[in-house]
């Protein structure tokens, strides 16, 4: 089969070669699938930086999500059968023609749906909403402030905190992306270009704050975030993106800007910090996975989820597709696919 391998580090027009690889095999609780569509992260832009330290070594075949057609599954698997339109998550080995994962990992895509937008269900969506869902119980009337919101995270953030009755502060870098909040139904979006997030929560919510932040941003984010929660809010701490276009002193930099906490801060301030790493969480308990899995296709189906296609490239255009996302002009989520 063919794969588009990271071969090195670095630059994304020359990251990637186009290469004949092995079919992977697959066990009794996996499934292969005959890939018809692969999704891009931001990790997989990290990943292609040498930013992500758990990305195999190189020559590598990156890639979180699919989309495609089962076309064997291992003896134990019951949900699932040959033929079946599913999409899935993959632990890396994404960027291929065909690709194996649990089967507990991968979901059956609704007859309408496109294989490109069903990428966007996986990582993305599971990831937003065991944040806002499951790590973070949102309430109606919540005040919740959503980070780099028109990414592929971010909208399902976005669309989960509307399902919930919230009221959306929601950042972005360009008109086009604040328009594009607008059009999700953010209340405040907030173009952090011109605008210090910080200041613009703390006049809008009249000095109290917000009770939820989602941010995969890092550094001072953080630390900004932290004041700008009111008593009894959260913040989860999902990504590091400001690392991804600093040098070595600017990585530690930003790294140091994060802060440093002491738990009586947040005793006191009745405020909580949470990690998410999804991969983790796949690590221990897998079924927190599959259970994610079902709740974002049953959102789906109820019209809550609904993926923004942001845009698609042919895999001959994949160093093209990873400019793309590391240069911030995407919107929603953007896919590769093997034949056009
Ligand atoms: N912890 C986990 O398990 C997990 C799982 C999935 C994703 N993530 C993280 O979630 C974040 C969003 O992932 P995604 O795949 O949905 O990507 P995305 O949000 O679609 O794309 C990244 C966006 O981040 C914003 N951004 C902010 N600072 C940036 C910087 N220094 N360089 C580049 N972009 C920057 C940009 O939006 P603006 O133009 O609006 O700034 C950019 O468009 C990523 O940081 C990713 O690593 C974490």
């Amino acid at each position: 089969m063919k794969a588009a391998v990271l071969i090195k580090n670095g630059d994304a027009a020359t990251a990637f070669q186009i290469r004949e690889v092995a079919t992977p095999l697959f066990r009794n609780d996996e499934v292969l699938i005959k890939v018809a569509a692969f999704g891009l992260n931001f990790a997989d832009v990290m990943a292609r930086m040498g930013l992500y330290k758990e990305a195999p070594p190189k020559p590598a075949i990156l890639g979180y999500d699919v989309a495609g057609t089962i076309v064997a599954v291992g003896e134990d698997v019951k949900h699932l059968r040959t033929g079946d339109r599913v999409t899935a998550m993959t632990r890396f080995g994404g960027y291929a023609e065909y690709a194996v994962t649990k089967a507990s990992a991968a979901t059956e895509i609704p007859a309408e749906m496109d294989y490109a937008t069903a990428t966007a269900l996986t990582t993305q969506y599971c990831t937003a909403y065991f944040a806002a869902a499951e790590m973070i119980n949102l309430h109606a009337g919540d005040k919740v402030l959503v980070q780099s919101g028109a990414g592929g995270v971010g909208t399902a953030l976005i669309q989960y905190a509307k399902h919930r009755q919230c009221e959306i502060f929601s950042t972005a870098g360009s008109e086009t992306k604040l328009n594009y909040l607008r059009s999700l139904g953010v209340h405040h979006p907030i173009n952090y270009t011109t605008h210090d997030f910080e200041s613009e929560i703390m006049t809008l919510t009249e000095g109290k704050g917000v009770d939820a932040i989602f941010d995969a941003v890092g550094g001072a984010s953080i630390k900004k975030g932290f004041r700008s929660l009111a008593a009894g809010g959260r913040i989860v701490c999902y990504g590091a993106a400001a690392i991804s276009d600093k040098n070595i002193f600017g990585k530690i930099s930003t790294a140091l800007a994060f802060g440093f906490y002491h738990p009586l801060q947040f005793m006191t301030a009745s405020k909580a910090l949470i990690g998410v790493n999804m991969l983790r969480i796949a690590d221990n308990k897998p079924e927190v996975i599959q259970r994610c899995l079902e709740a974002v296709v049953q959102l789906n189906k109820e019209g809550v989820f609904t993926p923004t296609l942001g845009k698609v490239f042919d895999v001959a255009d994949i160093g093209a597709a990873h400019d793309f996302l590391e240069k911030r002009k995407s919107i929603g989520k953007v896919v590769v696919q093997w034949w056009s």
